[in-house]
């Protein structure tokens, strides 16, 4: 007899593989990272992140506008610190009136709804370009603990709904849920950076914020002291278990195309909603491969988006969101 099964049959035209489709994006999955920057009338574009910029804070007001209009609510802000104010102790990070707070309470002004997320690390305050306060050759860990904690106060109390810790010190999540209560801020969530990679695909984002680590004698060259191994699955989870027990709301994996099969497993193990951030160097290679005509740019995009929701995202932070948006019209 002939085969019993014909799978073809679901895939016969557009309307049949509509209906049996497993995996839909829509704009409420994405979370839109935006990169802020001092003056006004400033959009520059990121030279290894093409058609992505930096705005100064009128051209933020602008972006969230647009951003709310197509449907996208969330936003992960990050700012670019002039080199002047950056040292070893994140000084600034802590400035009642530093871009990000300003810029926090500029997406709140023109928009109250949108819900906003802050990235919480020292780099793009560190004269070091490190994550943590650098001494000896290390990166401290208590120490760094406490500015993370008072840095996110510091963003719940300009209007930040949720901080995001991308520092991947030991204890934070803790030491900032616990200090967050003890000033009265009970709502302010915690999306943390958990299974956080050392990875080679933050290049193009340390271009866009000018906070790569630096080269110098007894300063780290990478972050691979506190980012954890690509090459470990097992850890992924303990690191994320430890994240969610300390009092983390939502958990992220970064990268994203790399790191699905951690995506997976992390879904699988954990109750609790889980993120994932598709990087600077995913965008770029797309971006990079289109250009040179190699690659069909919205459908290979689109092709990656679906592939991070089907391993398990719950929401997907990508330079992409917009693009992504504007296909499914
Ligand atoms: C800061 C931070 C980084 C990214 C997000 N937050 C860079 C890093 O850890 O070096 C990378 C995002 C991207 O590449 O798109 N700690």
């Amino acid at each position: 007899m002939y085969p019993l099964r014909r799978n073809r049959r679901l895939r016969t035209n557009d309307a049949i593989r509509h209906l049996v489709r497993e995996t839909i994006l829509t704009p409420s999955d994405f979370l839109v990272p935006l990169f802020v920057v001092e003056g006004t009338n400033v959009k520059e574009e990121i030279a290894s992140m093409p058609d992505y910029y930096r705005l100064s804070l009128d051209y933020l007001e602008k972006e969230v506008r647009e951003l709310w209009n197509m449907g996208l609510c969330a936003v992960l802000l990050f700012a670019k610190v002039p080199e002047h104010l950056k040292d070893n102790e994140g000084t600034e990070a802590l400035n009642p009136d530093g871009l990000m707070q300003r810029a926090i309470k500029t997406v709140k002004n023109v928009c109250p709804e949108m819900l906003v997320m802050t990235d919480v690390a020292m780099d793009p305050y560190s004269n070091f370009g490190h994550d943590g306060i650098v001494a000896n050759g290390q990166i401290l860990n208590d120490e760094t603990v406490e500015l993370l904690a008072e840095m996110s106060v510091s963003h719940a109390k300009a209007g930040a709904d949720f901080v995001a810790p991308s520092d991947m010190m030991d204890g934070r999540i803790l030491s900032i849920r616990e200090t967050l209560e003890e000033e009265g801020y009970f709502n302010t969530g915690i999306m943390s950076y958990s299974a956080k990679y050392a990875s080679a695909f933050y290049g193009p984002f340390r271009d866009a914020l000018d906070s790569a680590p630096v080269d110098l004698k007894n300063v780290p060259r990478d972050k691979k002291t506190y980012q954890m191994d690509s090459a470990n699955r097992f850890e992924a989870i303990t690191e994320t278990q430890a994240d969610i027990d300390e009092g983390a709301d939502i958990v992220m994996v970064k990268p994203g195309l790399c790191y699905l099969d951690i995506v997976r497993e992390i879904r699988n193990e954990v109750d609790c909603p889980v993120a994932v951030y598709q990087v600077s160097g995913e965008y770029a290679m797309l971006k990079a491969a289109a250009e040179k005509g190699w690659l069909d740019h919205d459908a290979v995009m689109m092709e990656q988006l679906i592939a991070i929701k089907r391993a398990g995202a719950n929401i997907i932070a990508s330079y992409f969101a917009k693009d992504a948006v504007r296909l499914m019209g």
